[in-house]
């Protein structure tokens, strides 16, 4: 797991958005995978002015969301579906009949999680999966004591979970209290992950998941065991990792030719 500890959450966004821009380089049709939630917003931001620039294009690129409430309507703004449409697919130029989100409203979803993971290998799996963090230590909403071994499936959403994002929706009750979400093992298959986190609130979760054991009890913990995870978190998220001032020596000590620069400014 490489960790890079950051002054502020622009850089954050800068080089989270350059190193999946240099995943998917060189690549026909790249296989994005997509968190929603406030973490990856200055990422996608990063990523449009590449778009826009002309130096990535993404127009053939495929992209699968980790997870969707069940159960709320596919046109609520606080969909999945929908955020994932006004926050990715149209800022990024990507094409919508490409980019799948999991069908939370689907009559059988037991079957809508199976034709979930269908479709991720039949795209030939995901290059570069973009994360952000729970508080409570989850990495898209399999949250703690979440099997390793899960695929894309039906997860009661925790009270913190629900808590934490009440501040999408008119009330607290209206928060879904299931979703559907890609599974740990799914998760880890991606070829490259990218997590950012940013803020105080995301501090305890950062600690545990890079320097605590590997355990559900802190699902993202299992990135340990990706070849090629990057964690990018502001100076706030990484207030309790103890080993940070290693992290920075590793990152200014790069060698040149392992580089991945940050956007400019
Ligand atoms: C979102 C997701 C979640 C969020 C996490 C952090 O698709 O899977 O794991 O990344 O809840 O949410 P924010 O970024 O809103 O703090």
């Amino acid at each position: 797991m490489e960790i890079v500890v950051l002054p502020d959450p622009d850089s954050v966004a800068r080089l989270s958005a350059a190193l999946v821009a240099d995943a998917v380089r060189g690549k026909a049709e790249p296989v994005l995978g997509l968190a929603t939630g406030s973490s990856p917003l200055g990422t996608y931001r990063e990523l449009r002015r590449l778009v826009e620039s002309g130096a990535l294009d993404l127009s053939r690129a495929s992209g699968f969301a980790l997870d969707e409430y069940v159960g709320i309507p596919e046109d609520h703004p606080q969909s999945y579906a929908a955020v994932i449409r006004s926050e990715v697919v149209e800022p990024l130029g990507m094409d919508p009949a490409r980019v799948r989100v999991p069908d939370g409203r689907a009559d059988d979803l037991e079957r809508a999680c199976r034709e979930y993971e269908e479709a991720i290998a039949a795209a030939g799996g995901v290059d570069v999966q973009i994360l952000g963090v729970g508080a409570n230590g989850h990495i898209g909403f399999n949250e703690p004591t979440s099997s390793f071994g899960s695929r894309t499936r039906i997860k009661t959403l925790a009270e913190r979970t629900r808590a934490d994002n009440a501040r999408f929706f008119d009330s607290p009750d209206e928060v879904p209290t299931h979703c559907l979400t890609q599974g740990l093992a799914t998760i880890l298959a991606a070829r490259r992950v990218v997590l950012v986190a940013q803020g105080a609130a995301k501090a305890t979760a950062i600690g545990q998941i890079v320097e605590g054991p590997v355990s559900a009890r802190w699902p993202g913990s299992i990135l340990q065991h990706h070849p090629a995870a990057t964690v990018v978190v502001d100076e706030a998220a990484a207030a309790e990792l103890e080993l940070a001032d290693y992290y920075r020596f590793v990152w200014e000590h790069k060698p040149s030719w392992q580089r991945v620069e940050p956007l400019p400014a």
